[in-house]
C-alpha cells in the first residue's frame, strides 16, 4: 500500500535570485526532500532485512533521488539502470523507448524499482510487466513524487516520497527539455517557459488559405 495518501503543502520558500526568471516557485525544498527520505530508506529497511536486494533505477531522472535513497539505505544491494524515456513533446508523455536494458540477472532476487516521478504510470506499468518477466521473488516500487490524479494505468507506488498535485515540476534530477536536473530543490516553472518551448516543438497549424469565390 502507498505510505501516504496527503498531498504535499510547500512550506513557501524563496526561489534563490539566480533561478528566479524560470522557477516560479519551490514545491519542495532541499531539507524537506531529505527528511522524507530517511523516513522512507527506514521502511524500505524493515522490508527488505535479511536480504540482499537488487536497486533498479530508471534513467534519467532518479539520478539525484537515487543517490541520496541508496546513501541513506544500511543494507547490502547491488544497482543497475534501465534506461527509458517517453520521447513526447513539450510537457505529455509520448511513445516509451528503452535506451539501456537491465544488466544483472534479477531471477529470484528482492527487487527495489525506483523512479523519480509516477504520473500517467505508462513507464511504470511498462517496466514492471518487463521485470516481472524476469521472474523477481518479488518487486517493490519507489517513487520520489507521486501525481494520482494524472494516472491512466493501474499502477501504485510502495513508497513514495510526496503526493503532488498536477504542476509541471523540474529540479532535483526531473527535467524540461533536458534542462533544471540540477536544482536542487522540486519547483514549479513559470508557464510561459514551457509554453513557448512547446510552440516550438509543435507550432499552431498554418491557416488553409481561403478559396477565392467565382464569379
Ligand atoms: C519521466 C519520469 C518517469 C516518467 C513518468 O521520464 O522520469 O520515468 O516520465 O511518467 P509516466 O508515469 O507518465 O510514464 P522521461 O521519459 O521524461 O525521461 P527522464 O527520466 O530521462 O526524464
Amino acid at each position: 500500500m502507498p505510505t501516504s495518501r496527503n498531498i504535499f503543502v510547500p512550506s513557501g520558500a524563496r526561489v534563490p535570485a539566480h533561478w528566479r526568471k524560470e522557477v516560479k516557485r519551490i514545491l519542495i525544498t532541499e531539507r524537506e526532500i531529505a527528511r522524507r527520505l530517511v523516513e522512507i530508506s527506514r521502511q524500505i529497511e524493515r522490508d527488505f532485512a535479511r536480504r540482499e536486494m537488487v536497486v533498479v533505477s530508471l534513467l534519467n531522472g532518479t539520478v539525484m533521488f537515487l543517490a541520496d535513497l541508496i546513501r541513506n539505505l544500511s543494507l547490502p544491494l547491488r544497482l543497475d539502470f534501465i534506461g527509458v524515456s517517453s520521447y513526447g513533446a513539450g510537457t505529455e508523455s509520448g511513445e516509451l523507448v528503452f535506451t539501456k536494458e537491465l544488466r544483472l540477472d534479477v531471477r529470484g532476487r528482492d527487487v527495489l524499482l525506483v523512479d523519480d516521478i509516477l504520473d500517467t504510470g505508462k513507464t511504470l506499468y511498462r517496466v514492471l510487466g518487463k521485470l516481472r518477466a524476469l521472474k523477481p521473488r518479488r518487486i517493490k516500487t519507489c517513487v520520489l513524487l507521486n501525481k494520482a490524479q494524472r494516472r491512466v494505468e493501474n499502477v501504485e507506488a510502495d513508497y513514495i516520497g510526496f503526493e503532488i498535485p498536477d504542476y509541471f515540476v523540474v529540479g532535483y534530477g526531473l527535467d524540461f527539455a533536458e534542462r533544471y536536473r540540477n536544482l536542487p530543490f522540486v519547483g514549479v516553472l513559470h508557464e510561459e517557459i514551457y509554453k513557448e518551448a512547446c510552440k516550438r516543438i509543435n507550432p499552431p497549424p498554418s491557416r488553409k488559405k481561403k478559396k477565392r469565390k467565382k464569379r
